[in-house]
Order: C-alpha cells, then sequence, then structure tokens
C-alpha cells in the first residue's frame, strides 16, 4: 500500500499515526501527543479518527465533535 499524508502541517503521514496508535495512542488526544498529528490546523483530525476506528475498538470518542460540526456545517450552506 501507498504511504499517504495524514497531517499536512507536520508531514506525517498514516505510517507515522499508526504507529503512534500500535504504541498504545487509542484517542485523538493520545495521538497528538504521541507524533503532534491534528495539533497546527487540525484539518487532519477526521483522517486520525478514521485511522483510530479501523485500528482500534473505537475508542476515539473524543474526536466526534470535531466531525459532528463540520457535518452542521455543510447542511448550513445547502
Ligand atoms: S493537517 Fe494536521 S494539524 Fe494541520
Amino acid at each position: 500500500l501507498a504511504t499517504v499524508y495524514v497531517c499536512l502541517c507536520l508531514a506525517l503521514t498514516d505510517r507515522d499515526v499508526s504507529q503512534a496508535i500500535q504504541q498504545g495512542a487509542g484517542t485523538f488526544r493520545a495521538v497528538a501527543a504521541r507524533c503532534g498529528a491534528g495539533t497546527v490546523c487540525g484539518g487532519c483530525r477526521p483522517a486520525i479518527g478514521a485511522l483510530l476506528g479501523t485500528m482500534s475498538d473505537g475508542a476515539s470518542d473524543d474526536i466526534a465533535p470535531v466531525v459532528q460540526m463540520r457535518g452542521a456545517r455543510r447542511r448550513e450552506r445547502g
């Protein structure tokens, strides 16, 4: 599989984030603390949440408000 950038602000790839999750980061905050992903513009938080969702037991609840906010904004425009 190709390596893709998850966090453009810090040039972190899906491998960097996956490694953080494999090392025990089970929530968005834990991933951010380990590798810094999501701590600058926050634009990569949904992608981090998706990685957490596929790799952990769904302990990524603390990312939900960000995703919900974006969905709400989109609905307002449409
Ligand atoms: S893209 Fe990850 S913090 Fe900006």
